[in-house]
């Protein structure tokens, strides 16, 4: 596997930390498929990687439809070569106090999160099986040890890790491992937008998690990137079914 050029799958590339994650991997060396719904809204990822002379293409799929995740692999396949990398990292949030959880806010995040990350693994799992190599990243939370207004948030990013292990356990004796990162809170959109729900200043909002972290800052998508960038290294071969907490401390 070292020598031809590798191809990296990432989930929710348009943006944050999926948008970090795709430039460094590019940076790594990896020909990338950004993938997020809408193909054209990768065209700033893939630009960012073209001005440093990687490779890489927008690839329009819902993680959630097993139609397009079909489609969107066996595209990449074609276009760049059998994946050997897939970071698992689309996803949405739907917060609400358990009372308020409506049915939809529940389907939603158990869809994107843990149905998108079976649909997208599976399919890239043949390709792998068949190079007997491969790199599965999935991202959990910190949220998965528990957090108020998230209970399906929390469950799908818990959800997250017993898969991890267990794709490490199955595909293991294929050269494939399976590691999951758990950021704690980062400065993307969607932290941006959490804020917004809960009626505060984003620069506040950001100043008090600082102030609760043991490294006194929040996080950046380069955080998440390079832990993910070390997952999907060949020599981290000997690496599987862990969690990798990537939170400024212990638990975020
Ligand atoms: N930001 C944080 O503090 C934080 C902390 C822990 C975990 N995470 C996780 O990291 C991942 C990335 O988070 P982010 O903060 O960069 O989020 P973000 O909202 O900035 O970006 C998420 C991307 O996923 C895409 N996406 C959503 N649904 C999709 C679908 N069905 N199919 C394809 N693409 C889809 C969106 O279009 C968007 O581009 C998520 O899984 C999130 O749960 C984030």
């Amino acid at each position: 596997m070292t020598d031809r050029q590798r191809v990296a799958i990432v989930t929710g590339a348009a943006r944050g930390i999926g948008a970090a994650t795709a430039q460094r991997l590019a940076a790594d060396g990896f020909a990338v498929a950004a993938v997020d719904l809408d193909a054209a809204n990768c065209a700033d990822t893939v630009a960012a990687i073209a001005a440093t002379k990687g490779r890489a293409i927008a690839v329009g799929a819902d993680v959630s439809d097993a139609a397009a995740v079909e489609a969107a692999v066996a595209h990449v396949a074609e276009h760049l070569g059998s994946p050997s990398v897939l970071v698992n990292n689309a996803g949405v949030l739907r917060d609400n106090l358990l009372f308020k959880m409506s049915d939809d806010d529940w389907d939603t995040v158990m869809s994107v999160h843990l149905r998108g990350a079976f649909l997208c693994s599976r399919a890239v799992q043949k390709y792998m099986v068949e190079q007997k190599y491969g790199r599965i990243v999935s991202l959990s939370s910190t949220s998965a040890l528990g957090n108020r207004g998230q209970a399906n948030y929390a469950a799908a990013k818990a959800g997250l890790q017993g898969f991890t292990k267990t794709l490490a356990i199955e595909l293991g004796p294929f050269g494939i491992t399976a590691n999951a990162v758990a950021p704690g809170f980062i400065v993307t959109e969607m932290t941006a937008a959490t804020a917004a729900r809960v009626g505060v200043d984003f620069e506040a909002f950001q100043a008090a998690r600082a102030a609760e972290t043991p490294v006194r800052r929040v996080g950046r998508p380069e955080d998440v990137a390079h832990a993910i960038s070390y997952l999907a290294s060949e020599g981290a071969g000997f690496v599987t079914g862990q969690v990798i907490y990537v939170a400024g401390g212990p638990r975020g």
